[in-house]
Parts: C-alpha cells; structure tokens; sequence
C-alpha cells in the first residue's frame, strides 16, 4: 500500500498503474459502511485508491470540523487489510492552498433537504469530489446509499459536466436494530444511542402505510413526525418524501420516492433514508 500526501504523488502513483481504477472518497474514521464501499470497490477493479480527507469546506461555521472524529493510524491498518494500492492523504493546504477560489454549485438539488439545513454544505462537497476525480481519474467512485443527497448530487454532477466515471451507490449498512451506520454515531451517549433507532423505523412505518395503501405523502409524512416526536432526545429538523432525481417533495406518492429524514438526537444530527419502489 502506497501512500500519496500530495496531488502530484497521487498522480505519478496511479499513472503508473494500468486498468480500471475505484475510488472511495471518504473523511477517515472507517467503519462497517465504508468498509462495504472499500470492498465492492476492490472487487469491481484492479487498482483501489482511498481517499482520507475531512474536507473543511463542506461544514458549516457553527458545525463539528475541529471535533470531527479522526484516527489516522487506524485507518491505514484497515486499508492495509483491505488490499488498498494507494491511500491519498491530503492535507487542507494541499487541497485548498492560498488563492484557491473555484467551487462546483450544483444548483437547486444542492439547496433542498441536507442543502437547506445546512447552507453551503454541497458546494464543499462537489468541489472536493470534483477535485478528487481530476486527481484519481477513477473508473469508478463509491459512494453509500445512507448520504442519499449526496450521491444524487453527485451523479448529477458527473452527467452536467461530462466527467468520464460511473458513480457507484452501495446500500446502507446499518446496526441490528437498523441505525444506519456513521461516524457520527460515536457522538452518542447510551440514553441517545437507544433513542437513534427511532430513525429507522420512523422510516420503516413511512413504508409500512405506503405498503398498506396510504399514498397521500402529507399523511406519511405526519405520522413519522408523531412517532419519532414520542421519542425522548429527538428533534426533527426535517421528514421528506421527494422525487429522486429532483428532490422536489411530493403530495401524492409515485415510485420512485426517496423518505429521508435529519433529525437530532440530543446535540447530534443524524440523516437516513429508504427509497419505495
Ligand atoms: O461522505 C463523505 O464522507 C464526504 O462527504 C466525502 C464524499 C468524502 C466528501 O468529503
């Protein structure tokens, strides 16, 4: 495994690598979820590039960059397990050195949902995942189902601007009592952690009253809010039911819809989601 911390490192590594290349962007901390991205990733292509790199641009003022949790050296143990060639390891200068001035704003899809709660948050994240595949040059590029928004942007982004890559969604790994896996679940105390369910299977009963005929997506829409209000710590930032390609909420549900919700549980904010088709 090779370790690239600069652009130019990264290039002359991969350059010399011939065959299909899988890129996964991630910002360390490597759980169960990246994992089921690292290795569909491995299998799917003769070279696999990591990329470790909490991306400052993507969190707000008043959000947890400084407090993001990293472990760096245990992430490069489990990239040496998984079979990874090359781990990129940018540093922040190194992405974003003096001067630098040019972002990626995907429009209207970048201002829903994640993008509305969190004002400039898509602009951190098109910008450094186009960066990303300027460096790499993947074949492929993996992303999890669980940051639904994110793909969606993301593919989107690839087809606007003509980038030669297949974007990758990898379904959502999830706990046993279905808290979608994330890194920011190491936030929570034991009282929280037993609260963060809610969020499943406030999303599992939105499916259950489509799957019993409910298709008014106002109504849905009320009960998840009423079931997950009944749970101590929450706060609910939003509970959607969208049309996927464009996100724009629907009032009558038609397949494919994507429920996704952001809710707090104490001071820590959660998303998941599940698509009816
Ligand atoms: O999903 C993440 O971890 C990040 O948003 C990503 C895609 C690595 C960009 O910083």
């Amino acid at each position: 495994m090779k370790i690239a911390e600069t652009i130019a490192e990264a290039r002359r590594l991969r350059e010399g690598l011939p065959g299909p290349v899988g890129l996964v962007p991630t910002m360390g901390f490597l759980h169960d979820g990246h994992l089921a991205l690292i290795r569909r990733s491995r299998a799917e292509n003769s070279l696999m590039v990591v990329s470790v790199f909490v991306n400052p641009a993507q969190f707000g003022p008043q959000e947890d960059f400084k407090t993001y949790p990293r472990d760096i050296e245990r992430d490069l143990k489990i990239l040496a397990r998984e079979n990874t060639d090359i781990v990129f390891l940018p540093s922040v200068e190194e992405m974003y050195p003096p001067g630098f001035d040019g972002w990626v704003d995907m429009g209207k899809i970048a201002r829903r949902l994640e993008g509305a709660s969190r004002p400039g948050h898509f602009r951190g994240v098109a910008t450094v995942v186009a960066k990303l595949f300027n460096i790499v040059q993947p074949t492929k590029a993996y992303f999890g189902q669980k940051d639904a928004q994110q793909t969606i942007v993301i593919k989107k982004m690839v087809a606007d601007l003509d980038m030669n890559l297949k974007v990758v969604t990898v379904p959502t790994v999830r706990e046993t009592d279905g808290l979608a896996i994330s890194s920011r679940n190491a936030y929570l105390n034991t009282e929280e952690r037993q609260a963060a369910a809610v969020l499943y299977r406030s999303l599992c009963l939105g499916q259950q009253l489509w799957a019993e005929g409910e298709k008014g997506a106002g109504k849905i829409r009320e009960q998840m809010t009423a079931f997950i209000q009944s749970e101590p710590f929450t706060t609910i930032d939003y509970v959607s039911i969208a049309e996927p390609e464009t996100l724009e909420e629907m009032a009558v549900v038609k397949t494919p819809a994507l429920v996704s919700l952001a809710v707090r549980i104490g001071k820590t904010r959660l998303i998941d989601n599940v698509v009816l088709e």
